[in-house]
């Protein structure tokens, strides 16, 4: 029983409703307004959600003044040094930090779900090979919601529990399958032999007609990659997966929403048009004429990979990027000239006022691009980069909703500024 409470007066008509406050564990407390439509009439009206808690969760806690991330109580900071990315999905899913036995049986069980149907493999071929690969990913990832939907119960934990591997096992796949069509390659079966990272590396790059021989530089930046970005809180994709999921969708379709809504630019689409925007500047002379159009509000024109809606200090995940990527573009022997117009646009940006007034500092995609590149992955293929790490992070939250003793399915209301009720007219009589 909550005993901090906010009480809401309706200056026109008395009534008044006193709102329980429910403290978290640890950022801002939230008040319920479980009753306000009952007692007062009314909705809320937050565009953006800007301060809507839409859930309770115990997976992800952001403080964007601080620039702290937790996953599970655990600092990204040494998630990333130490961890790798199938244990963070095992921390995300599970909620601990495995023991070596349930890591092995974690990691085995998760082999044991990385092939896909053969008739799938087919579904690629209706793509064209300029198809965009978010486009190919949220298809199949629909498509594979087929081939489970009669045998998954989403109120039993084990069914759960199973989709979980399922989403985490066949993602690589599924993305590496984009990447071999687009490039008129053979597609690659899993190989168990190979740990995670080093799977998805040998499905995406390996050679019909050579041993795969994997460089470790490149499995040690794409675990970082992958941990960097596996959950980040209530998202726009991440809102949509459990939208999606709360109206007891397929929970492949659930991930095939979230593919769909992380394509944007604004979002997950960020990491590819970054690349986008530094290649416009092309040189650090035309970095200020950039940076101006930013600023104008007549140009549609953003600083890309600049921003967030809830980070108001610099986004731990880039901090740890922009660390990583100088020392693994010096390791790979990566000449990479993009690295100093985004230093250089950086800087010039963090000595703006206009992006000091208004907390605007470096995102987790300002970076990322530049790793994606020198691992040679092609700059569309960046945002499937970011879906398949997210995807762990998108089931975590989907099967903590499920499980939440409050499930209900997503409803929001609106404030209708439509037309009044009138009478039809026969297209005759129409002006
Ligand atoms: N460049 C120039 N101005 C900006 C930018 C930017 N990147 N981001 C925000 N602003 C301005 C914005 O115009 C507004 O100015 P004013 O107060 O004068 O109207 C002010 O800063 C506040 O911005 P907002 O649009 O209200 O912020 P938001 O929380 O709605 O949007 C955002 C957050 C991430 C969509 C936005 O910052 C943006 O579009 N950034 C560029 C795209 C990007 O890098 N996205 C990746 C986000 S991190 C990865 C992920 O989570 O997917």
């Amino acid at each position: 029983m909550a005993t901090r409470t906010v009480t809401i007066t309706d200056n026109v008509s008395g009534k008044q409703v006193e709102c329980p406050v429910h403290e978290g564990q640890y950022g801002a407390p939230v008040i319920d307004l479980k009753n306000l439509y009952k007692e007062l009439g009314m909705f809320t009206f937050d565009i953006g959600y800007a301060s809507t808690a839409a859930c309770r969760s115990a997976i992800t806690y952001l403080d964007g003044e601080e620039g702290v991330l937790l996953h599970r109580g655990y600092p990204i900071e040494q998630l990333a040094e130490k961890s790798n990315f199938l244990e963070v999905s095992y921390l995300l899913v599970h909620g601990e930090l495995p023991t070596t036995r349930q890591f092995d049986e974690w990691s085995h069980a998760i082999k044991m779900h990385g092939m896909t149907h053969e008739h799938l493999s087919r579904f690629y071929q209706g793509y064209r090979y300029d198809a965009h690969p978010m486009s190919v990913l949220a298809g199949v990832c629909a498509a594979v919601a087929s081939y489970y939907h009669s045998q998954t119960d989403i109120y039993n934990p084990e069914d759960r529990m199973m989709t979980a591997r399922r989403v985490i096992a066949k993602m690589p796949n599924l993305v590496s399958k984009i990447y071999r069509h687009q490039s008129g390659l053979p597609f690659v079966y899993p190989d168990n032999a190979r740990e995670y990272v080093e799977n998805f590396m040998y499905m995406m790059f390996s050679w019909p007609s050579e041993p795969y021989v994997p460089n470790p530089v490149a499995l040690r930046a794409m675990n970082l990659l992958l941990i960097l970005h596996a959950d980040h809180e209530q998202n726009a994709s991440t809102s949509t997966v459990r939208l999606a999921g709360s109206a007891e969708t397929n929970p492949f379709a659930c991930v095939a929403a979230g593919v769909s809504t992380l394509w944007g630019k604004a979002h997950g689409g960020a990491n590819e048009a970054v690349i986008d925007m530094l290649k416009e500047i092309k040189d650090p002379k035309n970095i200020q004429k950039f940076v101006d159009r930013a600023k104008d509000k007549n140009d549609h024109a953003r600083l890309m990979g600049f921003g967030h809606r809830v980070y108001k200090n610099y986004d731990p995940r880039a901090k740890i990027i922009r660390a990583a990527c100088h020392d693994l573009l010096d390791e790979m022997h990566v000449d990479q000239p993009m690295f100093e117009i985004a230093m250089e646009l950086e800087r010039i940006a963090l000595n703006d006022d206009y992006f000091i007034s208004r907390k605007l500092y470096p995102n987790v995609d300002f970076y990322s691009g530049l790793i994606y590149q020198a691992l040679n992955i092609p700059t569309s293929m960046f945002t499937p980069m970011f879906a398949l790490a997210r995807s762990s992070g998108w089931i975590a939250q989907w099967m903590e909703m499920l499980s939440d003793g409050d499930f209900r399915i997503g409803r929001p209301r609106q404030l209708y500024v439509g037309a009044q009720k009138r009478d039809y007219v026969p297209v005759a009589a129409r002006k």
